[in-house]
Formats: structure tokens, C-alpha cells, sequence
């Protein structure tokens, strides 16, 4: 049986009881509107732990205005139906002023990580997101918690938060689900028209360049970047925001590519951004 929980007293109440009975609590915190990347996550959680919660919960702080929040696909039914499907027990579902008191005004804050690449176009992202997070936490109380690769800087930053504030949970990443043509599976993919949906292919195509030329020996960091950006700029109505190959950890620039580096896009086609990206040297991704 999938419980639903609204309340965060409530959740707290239903996991220190799996917690007194030493039971391993995974949690995968999503905004819903769950596709077969977000399954991934949870069928993995499902699996190594032995009581799993998803959260549900479109963050208003991490959309700045003008961006999607209002338009944010919400599919409420069908995500409790597929966590249904795969074994969860209990499916957080908070409304904004439940999970934000009144007068809510402290934020998780980071320096640098949270400035670069997402963080120059989207300058309050990531501080709503490490909020949030860092508020499930201490809700949930999770021993693992599960995210996808698809936002690699998000997994970059969220490992920073943990190890900088001593949180005790172990952090899960797994690989990026996507279309068979290759495009990233989430959420925002149903905002594109058809030939968007068309032009989209060319953020995988692109990256998967530059995963070639890195494999027959290419390591000119600016070459690959490049490549990138050639591929992308085919498309009309593909607007590059960054086309990048960075360290792995703290996100800067290479000059020499190596393997475990990053390659990074994000792309606007139409009205919709699109992020992706691949590990070189590693075909997991
Ligand atoms: P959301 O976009 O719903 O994604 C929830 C989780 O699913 C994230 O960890 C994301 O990386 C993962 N995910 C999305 N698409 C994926 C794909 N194609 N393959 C593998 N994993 C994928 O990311 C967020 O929500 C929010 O920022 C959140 C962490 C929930 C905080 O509000």
C-alpha cells in the first residue's frame, strides 16, 4: 500500500517509526509529473533500501519569475499510480505553504559551484533547490537519497551542501534515461512542437561529438567545445545559453580534456531550455 502524506508532522511520525525498526530509508525527491528517468531513481531506491518515499512538490523557490513554475506540468494521479506500481510507501506531497511557513526567510547558500553554468543564467536556482532538499532532509531523515545524472551540476552542488553541512545521508546518482533518438527524458520535453522536439536531437548529437573525438584522442578542451557548438548552431532554432567540457567535481573549465570530465549543454529551442550531458571516457550515460 502507497500512503500519501501531505503533512510534514505527519511524515515525520511515519519515518521515525521505520527508522526505530532499523529499517533503510531511501527517499527520491521529484516535482512529479514522473517519466522513466524519475522511474529509474525509484526503482533503485525500491531496491536497495527497505521503505522508499517520493516527494512530490513543484519548488517555487527555484523558479525565478518568468521562468515555468505556473505552467509546470502536474500529472498528480498518474505519479501516485506508478509509485503504486513500483513499491513506494509513502508519497510526500506538501502544498507550498506547508512546506514554507509564513514568514519564511533562511536560505542554503553556496559560493561558487552555485554561480556557474545553470547558476549564471538561473542566479537563484540552485539556492531554492539546496533549500528544499536540505528541508527533505531533515523531514524524511532518508539513509540514501536518489538523483539523476540528467542535472549533473545539481548532483555537484547538492554532494557540496552535504559534505559542507555534515548531513547524514548517502547520495545516489543514476545515469541519465533517454528517448531512443538519444534526448534526455524530462519534464519540460512536452512543451516542444514537433519540429522542436526534432531540432531537441541535436544537444545529444552534439555531446556524442564530442565523446568521439575525446575516444579517437582529441583532448583540446576548446576543439570539443567547438564541435559543440557546430552541431548546435545547425539547428534555427536552437539558442546555445553554454556549450562546456568541466571538471568533474568543482565544474571548472578544462583546458586539456581527461577522462571522468564533464562535457555540458543548455540550449533554448523555442521557448523551452533543455539541459544535457555525458561523462567522457564513460559510456554509462
Ligand atoms: P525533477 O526535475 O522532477 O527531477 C527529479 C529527479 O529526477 C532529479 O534527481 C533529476 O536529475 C532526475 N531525472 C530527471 N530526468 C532524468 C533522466 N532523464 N534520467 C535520470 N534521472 C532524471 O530535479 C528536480 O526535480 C528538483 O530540482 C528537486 C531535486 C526535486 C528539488 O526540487
Amino acid at each position: 500500500m502507497t500512503q500519501i502524506v501531505e503533512m510534514k508532522k505527519e511524515m515525520r511520525a511515519v519515518t521515525s517509526v521505520w527508522r526505530r525498526a532499523g529499517r533503510r530509508i531511501g527517499l527520491v525527491p521529484t516535482m512529479g509529473a514522473l517519466h522513466e528517468g524519475h522511474l529509474s531513481l525509484i526503482r533503485a531506491a525500491v531496491a536497495e533500501c527497505d521503505v522508499t518515499a517520493v516527494s512530490v512538490f513543484v519548488n517555487p523557490t527555484q523558479f525565478a519569475p518568468g521562468e515555468d513554475f505556473e505552467r509546470y506540468p502536474k500529472t498528480f494521479e498518474a505519479d501516485l499510480g506508478t509509485c503504486r506500481e513500483l513499491g513506494v510507501d509513502t508519497v510526500f506531497a506538501p502544498t507550498a505553504d506547508e512546506m514554507y511557513g509564513p514568514g519564511a526567510e533562511t536560505y542554503v547558500m553556496q559560493e561558487r559551484l552555485t554561480s556557474v553554468l545553470e547558476g549564471a543564467s538561473r542566479p537563484a536556482h540552485f539556492h531554492g533547490v539546496m533549500t528544499v532538499v536540505l528541508k527533505l532532509f531533515h523531514i524524511v531523515g532518508p539513509d540514501a537519497a536518489y538523483f539523476g545524472r540528467k542535472d549533473y551540476q545539481q548532483t555537484v552542488v547538492l554532494r557540496r551542501m552535504v559534505a559542507d553541512l555534515d548531513v547524514p545521508v548517502e547520495m545516489r546518482v543514476c545515469p541519465t534515461v533517454r528517448e531512443p533518438d538519444g534526448l534526455a527524458m524530462s519534464s519540460r520535453n512536452q512543451y516542444l512542437t514537433a519540429n522542436e522536439r526534432s531540432q531537441a536531437r541535436s544537444l545529444y548529437e552534439a555531446l556524442t561529438r564530442c565523446r568521439e573525438l575525446f575516444d579517437a584522442g582529441d583532448r583540446r578542451a576548446e576543439g570539443l567545445r567547438e564541435a559543440m557548438r557546430e552541431r548546435i548552431a545547425r539547428e534555427p532554432d536552437a539558442q546555445i545559453d553554454y556549450v562546456e567540457v568541466a571538471r568533474p567535481d568543482d565544474l571548472n573549465p578544462a583546458q586539456s580534456a581527461e577522462p571522468g570530465d564533464v562535457a555540458l549543454v543548455a540550449v533554448r529551442i523555442g521557448d523551452t531550455r533543455l539541459i544535457d550531458n555525458i561523462v567522457l571516457g564513460d559510456d554509462d550515460t
